[in-house]
């Protein structure tokens, strides 16, 4: 894996780069000159309406070999696993093993083929909405890339480190990072073996840090922490493959030459990773909870003030101090849909049954809360300053949306027929007669 990548920091900036092998390809105090340096074409990427609050506006400016335009026609190709056909209400709480790694060598399956789709909610078309996904995969991506139309990806790999190839540069990341590909940006997937990861895609809006309120200027993930790729093209003319997921269905062109071929660009409509370990965790140091909002790492919000589309929620490892606290989470009912997935280690409220790998899901007013192992353990555990959740790594996808099944999860062999039996042993301990 190359580890000497080059990045830009920051979120949400107005970056500018461009390869070196052709240093001033970036025009000079205009993004349209009557002819671009060294013979390229410009072309922009808007990732908002022309006419969106600056504050909002995102857009990016290329300068590229041959414009995007240049391809063959698209054509609709069959997908079984890759969809929008949610349609399946459940309401009981749910919980998948590990979903199993391809072993099929060959073909060997790229990232692409490699996409399957659990649950979602709403509709692409009307720009409202989110899907989740995991991708299995056990090859790299070759002389193909792929855009989403429908709306940006959040990649949380929990297997394998993962080379991607943007129009913008290449970005290497690994579990316990993640990586976000907005709408409409060209990408390519290398891996190093079998692969696995889940997938946060949102129709609306982008992704945003949350407000931080009374936390102030510092805490959660720091801007500096996201890192943007440096200009690298790829001056190739051979066939090319370039796939568009379009209203929740694959579509593929040829063309004869690499989409990678950007030599400068400017803008702020860029890809992005981030390194999980940076997350500056906020808790109670006192007694009682925060609610687990505290955790938010990215957030899609919604027209609704402070209700998000979706959240992308971390749980890492930090002290525990709170006093005469029930810590492990508490028992709750949420008007929120709640998809947690494991990247690594043993999650505290469920230390049992939830693996690395898996995932579980908590509909709109799904309840749901600590196992009994947990819920004894913890009422009975001495209240010591306590680092938990070493070697842990588990997150969140939450949204305002209901979620259904798509056929594949629903009628997944990974779904755990016994999940629900992880809270029939709690008893009941009432006594009328005692306070306490
Ligand atoms: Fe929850």
């Amino acid at each position: 894996m190359n580890k000497e990548l080059k990045y830009l920091s920051g979120f949400g900036n107005e970056f500018s780069s461009e390869d070196p092998r052709c240093p001033g390809a970036l025009p000079v105090g205009q993004n349209n000159p009557q002819k671009c340096p060294y013979g390229l074409y410009a072309e922009q990427l808007s990732g908002t309406a022309f006419t969106a609050p600056r504050d909002d506006n995102k857009r990016t400016w290329f300068y590229r070999i041959k414009p995007s335009v240049c391809h063959g026609p698209y054509d609709r190709i069959k997908t079984t696993k890759l969809t929008h056909e949610w349609n399946i209400p459940e309401p009981n709480p749910l919980r998948w093993n590990v979903f199993d790694l391809p072993t099929r060598q060959d073909p060997p399956i790229d990232f692409i083929e490699g996409l399957h789709t659990i649950c979602g909610a709403g509709d692409s078309s009307v720009r409202n909405g989110i899907a989740i996904h995991v991708y299995l995969c056990n090859a790299s991506m070759k002389n193909s890339a792929v855009y989403n139309a429908d709306g940006d990806f959040l990649i949380v790999p929990q297997l394998g480190s993962l080379i991607i190839t943007t129009e913008f540069g290449k970005i290497n990341f690994e579990p316990n990072e993640i990586c976000v590909i907005q709408q409409g940006m060209k990408f390519s997937v290398s891996v190093l073996g079998p692969s696995r990861g889940y997938i946060l895609e949102v129709f609306d809006n982008h992704f945003q840090l949350p407000n931080l309120g009374p936390i102030g200027a510092n805490g959660l993930a720091a801007p500096r922490d996201f890192l943007t790729p440096v200009a690298y093209y790829e001056d190739r003319e051979e066939e090319f493959k370039v796939y568009c997921k379009y209203q929740g269905e694959l579509f593929v062109s040829k063309q004869n030459h690499s989409p990678f071929d950007v030599i400068a660009w400017h803008g702020n409509y860029v890809p992005y990773k981030y390194d999980l370990n940076k997350f500056m965790v906020i808790n109670s140091v006192s007694f009682d909870h925060c609610d687990p909002s505290i955790f938010t790492l990215l957030t899609c919000p919604s027209l609704k003030p402070g209700t998000a589309i979706a959240d992308f929620v971390i749980f890492p490892p930090r002290w525990s101090v709170q006093e005469n606290t029930f810590r492990p989470p508490y028992y709750h009912r949420n008007c929120m849909s709640e998809f947690m997935g494991l990247i690594k280690g043993r999650y505290e409220a469920k230390e049992d049954g939830f693996q690395a790998g898996g995932a579980s899901l908590h509909t709109i007013m799904t309840p749901h809360g600590p196992d009994v192992k947990c819920f004894e353990g913890a009422c009975k555990a001495e209240l010591k300053p306590e680092k938990i959740a070493e070697g842990t790594m588990a997150f969140m996808f939450e949204t305002s949306l209901c979620m259904n099944l798509t056929s594949w999860a629903a009628q997944s062999n990974k779904l755990d027929p016994n999940y629900y039996k992880c809270w029939e042993g709690l008893k009941k301990s009432f006594n009328g007669n005692l306070k306490a």
